[in-house]
């Protein structure tokens, strides 16, 4: 019971990342404010999970929602001890010789200005409480591009480096502020915004995990489960002595190209050896 105590504010909690890591932390024995722009899935999560979790419509491209979110949290509670700023989706698909100016806002809105302002709001109500921490989901996608459209890439760099600028801002009021990196997850943000029935929606899922586990050293798609128990971690007095920090929590995927981690596999190194060997025998043989 890690969390015995606490109160929670997650964001995007009705789906995926954000779901698992509510029921994670009710079940020890946090307060959970559950947010997110969907109210039925919302409510279907507060039904489904034991402990005590309160849903709260939220769309945090609106950072007056968000005010009145983090308000209410406090004024039920007393305060604050832990924000996860989750919610997001895959943004504007264009690239970057094709995005329109509105799109790129929207993606920026919904993924880097959310965080800000998630913080923002939160902090009042967070100074002096033990253990405060801020917990922001950045992207495998931050590091390089390849992983997702350009707009998500940049709003999670951005989440990056505001991770940082945060922690550096908020360490007189004792509040932690770190970034976690998810690689490839099980969850339905690669399918939300697709015009396909549901039964197809869970097909393009399963692909997706196949071609993840294909290209990364843990070879198996990643579960919303595997983000929650880092969160969870980050959040508690176990991380007491990290701030600024982000955790890869990825299967390995940015570790580099499968012939990097993979025998099986030959890289340019394994060709040169290769080389090196054919030379050798056939001066032996001459
Ligand atoms: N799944 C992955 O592979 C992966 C990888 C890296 C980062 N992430 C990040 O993890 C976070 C959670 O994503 P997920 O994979 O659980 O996706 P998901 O689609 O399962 O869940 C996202 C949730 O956010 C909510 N949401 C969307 N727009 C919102 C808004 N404007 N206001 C409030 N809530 C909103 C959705 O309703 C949904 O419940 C996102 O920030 C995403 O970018 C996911």
């Amino acid at each position: 019971m890690r969390f015995s105590g606490k109160t929670v504010i997650v964001t995007g909690a009705a789906s995926g990342i954000g779901a698992e890591t509510t029921r994670l932390f009710a079940s020890e024995g946090a307060t959970v404010f559950a947010s997110d722009i969907d109210r039925p899935g919302g409510e279907k999560l507060v039904a489904e999970t034991d402990g005590d979790v309160r849903f709260v419509e939220c769309d945090v491209c609106d950072p007056q929602a968000i005010k009145v979110l983090m308000d209410r949290a406090a004024e039920e509670t007393g305060g604050i001890d832990t924000v996860f700023n989750n919610a997001g989706a895959g943004g504007a698909r264009e690239d970057i010789s094709e995005i329109e100016p509105e799109a790129w806002d929207r993606t920026m809105d919904l993924l880097l200005r959310s965080v800000a302002m998630g913080t923002r709001y939160a902090v009042p109500h967070m100074k002096g409480r033990k253990g405060a921490s801020i917990v922001n989901v950045s992207s495998v996608a931050a590091v390089g591009p390849g992983y997702s459209p350009t707009a998500y890439a940049v709003a999670k760099a951005g989440v990056l480096h505001l991770t940082k600028c945060a922690a550096t801002d908020l360490a007189q009021h004792g509040i932690r502020v770190n970034a976690i990196q998810p690689g490839f997850i099980n969850t339905n943000i690669f399918t939300a915004t697709l015009e396909i029935p549901e039964e197809v929606k869970d097909q393009a899922k399963a692909m997706i995990a196949q071609m993840s586990s294909n290209a990364q050293p843990v070879a198996r798609g990643g579960q919303p489960a595997d983000i929650a128990n880092a969160v969870a971690f980050l959040a508690s007095d176990a991380a007491g002595f990290m701030t600024g920090a982000s955790l890869v929590v990825d299967g390995g995927i940015t570790l580099g190209p499968r012939h990097s981690w993979d025998p099986e596999e030959g890289g340019a190194f394994e060709a040169l050896m290769a080389l090196e060997e054919q030379v050798k025998a056939a001066q032996q043989n001459a």
